[in-house]
C-alpha cells in the first residue's frame, strides 16, 4: 500500500514546518465552515459536563489539517494529545501499553487508523466502548484472560481512506468530521498567517498566486510559501508580490493551477492512452503505477472537484478542461478500454 502521502512519511524538514505553522485553537483554524459549529458545540457540551470528549474520526486527503485539528481538540480539553499511528501499533500488547497509560479525558491520536491490523483493531472495540481491555495470556488449554479497566479517554483517529475502515470501527466514533479542499481565499488567510510566523512580507496578489497553485491544500501552500520566500530574498527585494510569486513558481515548475505530478500523470494517461476515457479505475491505476485506492481517495477528489475528471458508471472520463489544460485533445468516439466491473 502506498504511504508516501501520509504524515509519517513526510521529510523531517517538512514535518517541522507543519508543526511550526500549526494553529493551536479552533478560532485560529481557518476555513472548513461545515465543521466549526458542530465541533464548537461538541467541545462546549463535553466541557460543560466535565466529561471526556466522545471519540472523533477525522477524514480527508493529506495536508488539509487532520493532525492540526486533533491537537486543537486536545488543547481545547486542556490535555496534550498522545500521538501514534496505525502501522506502529503492531501487537495487542503495544496497544495495552498505550491505553493503560492514559489518564481521564486524555486524548490518544491514532494517525492512519485504517492501517491498524485486525487483531489490534478487535482489542480497540471494547476499549472505545466500555473502557476495558481483555488480554489473553498464554495459548492453548492454559489460556486465561485478564480484564484491564481503562480511564475514560478520547480516541481521535485520522484517515485519508474512510472507505478502508471496517464498519465496526467506524461505528464506534461518536463524531465523524470530514475536511474539504480549501478555496483560494481561505488559503490566502493561511498564507498571511504563515508569512507572519516566518516573518516574510507577502502582499495580496502574492498570496493569491500561491493559493491558486496549492491544490486546495494548506500544507502545499505553506511549502510553496517557503520556496517563494527564498526566491524573493535572492532574486528580488524580499517582498512577495504577485509577479515574484508567479516567477518563482514557474521556475519551480509548479503547475499554474497546482496539479501535482501524479494528477498530471493520471489525466495525461487517460487522455493520451485511452482517448479521454471512460476507463476503469484499475486500468488507469495499472497504467500510472499507483494503487487504485490511492488514486480514488487522494487524487480523484481534487480532480473531480476542479472539473478535470468525471466518475461515470462506465469509468473515469477526462473533461474538456483537462484536455485544454494539458493540451492533449480528447479523441471522441474512438475505442475506449472496457470499464472494469468493480468500478463505481
Ligand atoms: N485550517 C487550517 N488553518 C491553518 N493552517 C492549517 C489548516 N489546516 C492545515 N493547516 C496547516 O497545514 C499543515 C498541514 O496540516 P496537517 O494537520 O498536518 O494535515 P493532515 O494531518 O491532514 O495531513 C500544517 O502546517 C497546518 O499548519
Ligand atoms: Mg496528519
Amino acid at each position: 500500500m502506498s504511504t508516501r502521502h501520509s504524515d509519517p512519511a513526510l521529510a523531517p524538514q517538512e514535518a517541522d514546518l507543519d508543526r511550526g505553522l500549526r494553529p493551536t485553537s479552533l478560532e485560529e483554524f481557518v476555513g472548513q465552515p461545515q465543521l466549526r459549529e458542530p465541533l464548537r458545540i461538541f467541545l462546549d457540551a463535553a466541557r460543560g459536563r466535565g466529561e471526556a470528549l466522545d471519540h472523533v474520526l477525522l477524514v480527508g486527503p493529506p495536508g488539509l489539517g487532520k493532525t492540526t485539528l486533533a491537537h486543537i481538540l486536545a488543547y481545547e480539553v486542556g490535555v496534550e494529545a498522545r500521538v501514534t499511528s496505525g502501522p506502529v501499533i503492531e501487537r495487542a500488547g503495544d496497544l495495552a501499553g498505550i491505553l493503560t497509560n492514559l489518564d481521564e479525558r486524555e486524548v490518544l491520536f491514532i494517525d492512519e487508523i485504517h492501517r491498524l491490523n485486525r487483531t489490534v483493531e478487535e482489542y480497540i472495540y471494547p476499549a472505545m466502548e466500555d473502557f476495558r481491555l481483555d488480554i489473553v495470556l498464554d495459548k492453548g488449554p492454559g489460556a486465561r484472560s485478564i480484564r484491564l479497566h481503562l480511564s475514560r479517554f478520547t480516541l481521535i483517529g485520522a484517515t485519508t481512506r474512510a472507505g478502508m475502515l471496517t464498519s465496526p470501527l467506524r461505528s464506534r466514533f461518536g463524531l465523524v468530521v470530514r475536511l474539504d479542499f480549501y478555496p483560494a481565499e481561505d488559503l490566502c488567510r493561511i498564507l498571511h498567517r504563515s508569512a507572519g510566523v516566518l516573518s516574510c512580507e507577502l502582499d495580496e496578489e502574492g498570496a493569491l498566486e500561491i493559493a491558486r497553485r496549492s491544490r486546495g491544500t494548506p500544507r502545499i501552500a505553506n511549502r510553496l510559501l517557503k520556496r517563494v520566500r527564498d526566491f524573493a530574498e535572492v532574486r528580488a527585494t524580499g517582498r512577495i508580490t504577485g509577479d515574484v510569486a508567479s516567477d518563482a513558481l514557474d521556475l519551480l515548475s509548479v503547475d499554474r493551477i497546482g496539479l501535482d505530478e501524479m494528477d498530471v500523470r493520471i489525466l495525461g494517461t487517460l487522455l493520451s492512452k485511452f482517448g479521454g476515457g471512460p476507463t476503469g479505475l484499475t486500468t488507469i491505476a495499472a497504467a500510472v503505477g499507483e494503487e487504485p485506492e490511492t488514486i480514488e481517495e487522494i487524487y480523484e477528489p481534487y480532480l473531480v472537484k476542479e472539473g478535470f475528471l468525471e466518475r461515470t458508471p462506465r469509468g473515469r472520463v477526462a473533461t474538456d478542461r483537462a484536455a485544454d489544460h494539458l493540451r492533449i485533445p480528447r479523441r471522441k468516439g474512438t475505442s475506449v478500454a472496457a470499464p472494469d466491473l468493480f468500478d463505481a
